[in-house]
């Protein structure tokens, strides 16, 4: 896998058996700034716990931890990535990002690792197909809902997934995701988010759901 510039000058890859691109071509930072970080409010959370479906190529997660640096918080990470990649793909895709590039490096030397601890705060990665893996109740602050599409990773979308993920935010926290497909936007309703439509870039929306009611059963 070779890496392929954005339009915003950050690397991407394009996933050989999907043939989608693990970023759009608009910017793959400028997708994990202005929707993951920005739309769940984690730039603006005191201690930001964030789940993420699909670790990829830890874009989300280093604008996460920039952001968490930068401001003196502490970082709780959990990812889940039913493929992770190895670290000679992952060392090209190098970020303009100071703070966590210099902690990527050491998660390099160490990765793939289900926990990798520092001052800064923690990841934990979940090696495993969302669908089939429990996730801690009432914890997250924040989801990013970020597997490759509904077309090619339908099992990541569907409603049964979408109501765990409910249970793992805490009341109030949001979902941000790229997609803005009607069928994940009922199955988001009926998981019991309240769902946005937001205006995107590069593309005319995204999606956000707030973890208002209960979700079902
Ligand atoms: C669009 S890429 C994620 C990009 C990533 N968030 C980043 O910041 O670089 C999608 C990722 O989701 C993972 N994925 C897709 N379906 C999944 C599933 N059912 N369970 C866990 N991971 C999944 C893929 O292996 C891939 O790494």
């Amino acid at each position: 896998m070779e890496p392929v510039p954005t339009q915003d000058g950050t690397p991407t890859l394009v996933h050989p058996g999907y043939g989608e691109a693990y970023h759009p071509r608009q910017g793959a930072l400028l997708q994990a700034r202005r929707l993951y970080l920005e739309k769940t409010r984690t730039h603006l959370h005191p201690a930001p716990r964030v789940l993420e479906v699909g670790l990829g190529l830890m874009v989300n997660f280093r604008v996460a931890l920039e952001s968490a640096l930068e401001r003196g918080v502490h970082l709780r990470y959990l990812a889940v990535e039913k493929e992770p990649l190895p670290p000679e793909v992952l060392r090209q895709i190098s970020l303009p990002l100071p703070r966590a590039e210099a902690v990527f490096g050491e998660l390099l030397a160490v990765w793939p690792a289900e926990v990798f601890r520092g001052p800064w705060g923690e990841l934990r990665v979940l090696f495993g197909r969302v669908e089939a893996l429990s996730l801690p109740k009432a914890w997250a602050t924040a989801v990013y809902l970020d597997p490759f599409s509904p077309r090619v990773n339908p099992e990541a979308w569907e409603e049964g997934v979408l109501c765990r993920l409910r249970l793992a935010l805490r009341r109030g926290g949001r979902l941000a995701t790229y997609s803005a497909q009607g069928a994940f936007r009922r199955a988001l309703k009926a998981a019991g988010f309240r769902v946005h439509r937001v205006p995107g870039v590069g593309k005319r929306e995204w999606t956000v759901g707030i973890a208002v009611e209960a979700p079902p059963g």
